[in-house]
């Protein structure tokens, strides 16, 4: 664990983060925990067996930890959410906006439904989750939220129309929340991974020709893995990112350097 002085330690810190049992949320609640922040596990109401192993295994490593329901799409619950976090492990200083769906499909099949639903989770309940956060950090002048973007918030990739705004309105909306609560002590940032070996891209991936051409598309020659876009967030979480808000930190293995 890193030593509590470190400008890399998370001790004293209660982290918050949405979609936590995913690939990457799980991770990214492993990596806090790790750093010495404890952890509240919101995810999906469907995902509370889930939650509930997470938990365990994060109080297992010694920090404390709970499972709250939270469902990105509904507004009043999210609030609803951080009270019960707050409840029970107090003020919450590091929110990570991580909830999010991809429903791949060509422009012109994309629904109305699909539109919604992928906006809907991924940009609607990333400022929502930002705005509960905001209500309690910026009266104490203090915290830290990190929305996890994506690569395809900078640049694109074909069938997923509707992600692409999302993610990309993702990058944008940080630099909006860090000009209104820079100078309340609140920083906003994010991460945008490149593709990782998750439930959102498990499908895609399972296809050996499409999996090789992303591999070939990525300078460090390899997907991502959960850990290093989990390192990036504890990074954007703590003091060490003191002087750092507004920005997406690109942790694509040099997808968009091209
Ligand atoms: N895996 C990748 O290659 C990759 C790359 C770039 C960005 N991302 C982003 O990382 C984030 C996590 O994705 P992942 O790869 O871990 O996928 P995942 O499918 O493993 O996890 C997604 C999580 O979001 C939760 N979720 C979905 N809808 C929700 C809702 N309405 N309310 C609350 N939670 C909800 C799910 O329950 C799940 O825990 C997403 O925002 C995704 O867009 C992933």
């Amino acid at each position: 664990m890193t030593p509590p002085s470190s400008p890399f330690s998370l001790s004293g810190e209660v982290a918050l983060v949405t979609g936590a049992t995913g690939g990457l949320g799980s991770a990214i609640a492993r990596a806090l925990a790790s750093a010495g922040a404890d952890v509240v596990v919101a995810d999906h109401p469907s995902r509370q067996a889930e939650a509930a192993r997470l938990v365990h295994d994060l109080t297992q490593g010694g920090r404390r930890a709970v499972a709250v329901p939270l469902d990105v799409t509904n507004l009043p619950g999210i609030d609803e959410a951080f009270s019960l976090a707050e409840e029970a492990l107090g003020p919450v200083g590091i929110v990570v906006a991580n909830a999010g769906v991809n429903i791949r499909r060509p422009a012109l099949e994309v629904s109305e439904a699909d539109w919604d639903t992928v906006l809907d989770i991924n940009l609607k309940g990333v400022f929502f989750t930002c705005q509960a956060a905001g209500k309690r950090m910026v009266p104490r002048q203090r915290g830290a939220i990190v929305a996890i973007a994506s690569q395809h918030g900078v640049v694109a990739t074909p069938r997923s129309p509707a992600y692409c705004a999302a993610k990309a309105g993702v990058v944008n909306l940080v630099r909006a929340l860090a000009l209104d609560w820079s100078p309340r002590g609140v920083r906003v940032n994010a991460v945008g991974p490149t593709f990782v070996e998750t439930g959102l891209t498990s499908h895609l991936l399972g296809d050996d020709s499409i999996r090789q051409d992303i591999v070939n598309r990525i300078p460090l020659g390899r997907l991502g893995t959960p850990e290093e876009v989990a390192h990036a967030v504890v990074f954007l979480a703590g003091p060490a990112a003191s002087l750092i808000t507004g920005t997406c930190l690109l942790a694509d293995g040099g997808w968009t350097a091209i």
